[in-house]
């Protein structure tokens, strides 16, 4: 898809589809009032005659409209002018797109910039229409033998700014929807792969695929031989219940000064989690295929900064496994030693995550990091107890929490605080070794961050428990590409207050 800025009034576009905003109740837009007189009072006679109210949903589309140098004209309603908040926005985008591609236009001009959104600017709006635009039209049919195919797709997007002065900076959100959009796409790509094609060996392939695409990443994978001799012992005690070999893939972008210390992120990849010897129930079983989406977000947000190609340091670290039961796999009771050398009690198989996590965090601490921020759909806890809007935040340090906080408001992809007490930590403890794999009944969330944080204690750190937020599950199951843009937002606003 192409997309661009432009100034400029709608009558005068010469194209396939200019698209106006209408309010409830019949209020005309100002683009929808130049068409409108342009035409004579065309559109204005159509909404006394009751054709559209202008509540949110609504569309009217019209063909030759006199005086208008366009095919067609699209009415979209926005709802109420004055609370149109950023769901609004993405809900009206939806609208206009669903419309659209039915209508046998492929070329668009959209006036629905010129909505005024609760708190957002107009370099937002650009932005989050081209997000809304992406997922909309996101199909996941690879896999399918009978691909959908649109005789007159969509093919370009022209978004209206109110002042030629205004253009620069258009451009400039463009570039931002379109990298963040593609960093959305393969974070969702990666995460509908079933465990059977998407296995460790195949998300190190991929990284070294991204690699090749930008001159400033490099892609390097430690094997479970380079693990073992790391002392890797907590991420091999998941991995060794497989056929599939773990991995740890690293991802470094340098585009930043040699001396600027780099922003690590680490993704959980566990590429399919039966629970292993304690097995989870059959029931959706299949939707563990998600649960390396905090490695897909590590992927989206490195693809959408070297797009972007900012001035910044970023490494990502994916410890890469599929945690299964099997002869040699970790039985409960079996005790590893980390890479760190505390030991761990291993009391539940299934809370695989925190055990190959840790060693990957141990392993961050060699890059001299500035901040650290893991993602993993780590816990059903999560689910239970935020559900499927924010992603659960834990940190050890308060200013990187409030960055990622306030990140999340701006993109919309939001995140929510949870403490992060010492009270919490006796719940890990083990009579046999330096501690357990599970915290017990209560606040699982937060004991499997208290896991983690004994792995942090040298840099500032940030966990996000996405398994409420990666994916969809019912009758719409897939994978959200979440938190790519929340990633991506902390990344550029932390790169803005750095320079
Ligand atoms: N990948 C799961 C977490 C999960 C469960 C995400 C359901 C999304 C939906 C994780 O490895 C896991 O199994 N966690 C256990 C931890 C428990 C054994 C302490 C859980 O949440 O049940
Ligand atoms: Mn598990
Ligand atoms: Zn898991």
């Amino acid at each position: 898809m192409e997309y661009t800025v432009k100034s400029g009034t709608p009558e005068k576009q010469r194209i396939g589809c200019v698209v106006v905003p209408v309010y409830a109740s019949r209020k005309l837009s100002p683009s929808a009032k130049n068409i409108d007189k342009a035409s004579g009072g065309y559109i204005s006679n159509l909404i006394r005659r009751g054709e559209i109210e202008g509540d949110l949903g609504n569309t009217l589309l019209l063909h030759n409209v006199k005086n208008t140098l366009c095919d067609r004209v699209l009415l979209i309603g926005c709802g109420k002018e004055k609370s149109i908040d950023a769901n609004t926005f993405y809900k009206i985008n939806n609208t206009m797109v669903k419309t659209l591609q039915t209508s046998g236009a492929t070329e668009i001009a959209s006036y629905l910039t010129e909505v005024a959104v609760k708190q957002k600017d107009a370099y937002w709006k650009i932005q989050h229409s081209i997000q809304a635009i992406s997922e909309t039209l996101y199909l996941f049919d690879s896999l399918k033998s009978d691909k959908k195919t649109t005789r007159r797709p969509l093919r370009k997007f022209i978004f209206s700014v109110s002042r030629r002065g205004q253009l620069m900076k258009g451009e400039q959100s463009v570039r931002q929807g379109m990298a963040v959009s593609t960093g959305i796409t393969l974070a969702k790509d990666l995460g509908n792969l079933p465990g059977n094609i998407c296995t460790p060996n195949y998300l190190a392939k991929q990284a070294r695929k991204l690699a090749r695409q930008h001159v400033k990443l490099k892609t390097s994978v430690l094997e479970e031989k380079d693990m073992e001799k790391l002392g890797m012992g907590s991420l091999l005690s998941v991995s060794k219940g497989s056929r599939e070999p773990g991995k740890l893939i690293t991802m470094k972008y340098s585009a930043g000064d040699k001396k600027q210390a780099p922003i690590v992120l680490v993704g959980k990849g566990v590429t399919f989690d039966s629970g292993g010897i304690s097995l989870k129930p059959g029931a959706g079983m299949d939707e563990m295929k998600y649960d390396m989406c905090g490695a897909a977000s590590v992927f989206g947000a490195i693809s959408a900064c070297a797009e972007l190609q900012l001035p910044i340091n970023i490494i990502g670290i994916i410890p890469t496994v599929e945690n299964m039961p099997d002869g040699i796999a970790s039985r409960p009771g079996d005790i590893v030693t980390s890479m760190s050398g505390q030991t761990i009690e291993i009391l539940n198989t299934d809370a695989e995550g925190r055990l190959i996590l840790c060693d990957a965090l141990t392993y961050a601490e060699k890059f001299k990091p500035d901040v650290v921020i893991d993602i993993a759909t780590l816990t059903g806890a999560c689910i239970v107890a935020l559900g499927a809007h924010p992603a659960g935040l834990l940190s050890n340090h308060n200013p990187l929490a409030n960055d990622l906080l306030s990140a999340g408001q701006s993109s919309g992809d939001r995140c929510w605080q949870l403490p992060l007490w010492d009270d919490y930590q006796e719940q890990l403890h083990s009579n046999f070794a330096d501690m357990a794999n599970i915290g017990g009944k209560g606040a699982g969330t937060i004991t499997a961050a208290c896991f983690l944080s004994r792995f942090t204690k040298k840099y500032h750190w940030a966990h996000l428990d996405v398994a409420g937020v990666a994916w969809k599950s019912g009758a719409k199951k897939g994978a959200t590409g979440r938190p790519v843009g929340l990633l991506t937002q902390y990344i550029i606003d932390r790169m803005k207050a750095g320079s």
